[in-house]
């Protein structure tokens, strides 16, 4: 069981007229099982929650706690593994290498511990076969279309069996259809794996499906539907 506390958190970028304060005091605790959907219009600051959360941005204040653990003061080592380990990042521009196959791009994340084992390449191919892409292991993501490349960085993120899923519109590029299917796949495997699911969305139709909602305007978390 993992336990993730958000504790008034602030984000403050100095800026030549007012600093822009980004995040104002918030606060939330989400569990294994848990899931949850963000929205908010552009500039409200999700990308820079999630970064947070995620270890690559510090607050200016507040604190996120990991299993007690409080993300901005893990010694650097730690930190690596704590975005290698308990976190997968799906990235709207889904950031997959274009020289390498599918395969391998799933691969990534356990090349910070050596080379991928056989239960890691294992895994990869179930995750590929999960997310519908059995038959496009040795392509390259040049040669993949946009839903595609986002169910291999769906699977990339799912490798390591993170216990915190963070996407940043994972579906921000696709029609809806295939936005649907992916945010779907993202509860599926969300359930399968037991992980806490954070999906950032400008889709309120998304956001339905993923379940809980809350809106992040004015630096503020405002819980919907809970
Ligand atoms: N490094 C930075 N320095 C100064 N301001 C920044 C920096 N990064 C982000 N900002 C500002 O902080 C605000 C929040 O940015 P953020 O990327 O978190 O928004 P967002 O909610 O993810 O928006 P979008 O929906 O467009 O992705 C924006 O107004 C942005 O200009
Ligand atoms: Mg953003």
């Amino acid at each position: 069981m993992t336990v993730l506390a958000v504790q008034g958190l602030k984000k403050v970028y100095p800026s030549p007229g007012q600093p822009l304060c980004v995040l104002n005091n918030v606060e939330f605790e989400l569990r294994s099982g848990d899931r949850v959907a963000i929205l908010g219009p552009s500039g409200s600051g999700k990308s820079t929650l999630l970064n947070i959360i995620g270890g690559l941005d510090q607050p200016t204040e507040g604190r996120v706690v990991v299993d007690g653990q409080v993300v901005s003061e893990m010694p650097e080592r730690e930190l690596s593994r704590y975005r290698n380990r308990t976190v997968g990042f799906v990235f709207q521009d889904h950031h997959l290498l274009p020289q390498c196959t599918v395969l391998e791009n799933v691969l990534v994340p356990c090349l910070a511990s050596g080379s991928p084992q056989q239960d890691d390449v294992n895994w990869a191919l179930a995750l590929l076969d999960r997310v519908g892409l059995k038959d496009r292991v040795w392509h390259r993501p040049g040669e993949l279309s946009g839903g595609e490349r986002q169910r291999v960085a769906i699977a990339r993120a799912l490798i390591r069996r993170p216990a915190l899923i963070l996407a940043d519109e994972p579906t921000g590029n696709l029609d809806r259809s295939t936005g649907e299917q992916v945010a779907q796949l993202l509860v599926e495997l969300h359930q399968e794996q037991n992980n806490i699911l954070i999906v950032v969305t400008h889709s309120e139709h998304l956001a339905g499906v993923i379940g809980k909602q809350c809106r992040l305007e004015n630096g503020q978390l405002r819980w919907e539907n809970v």
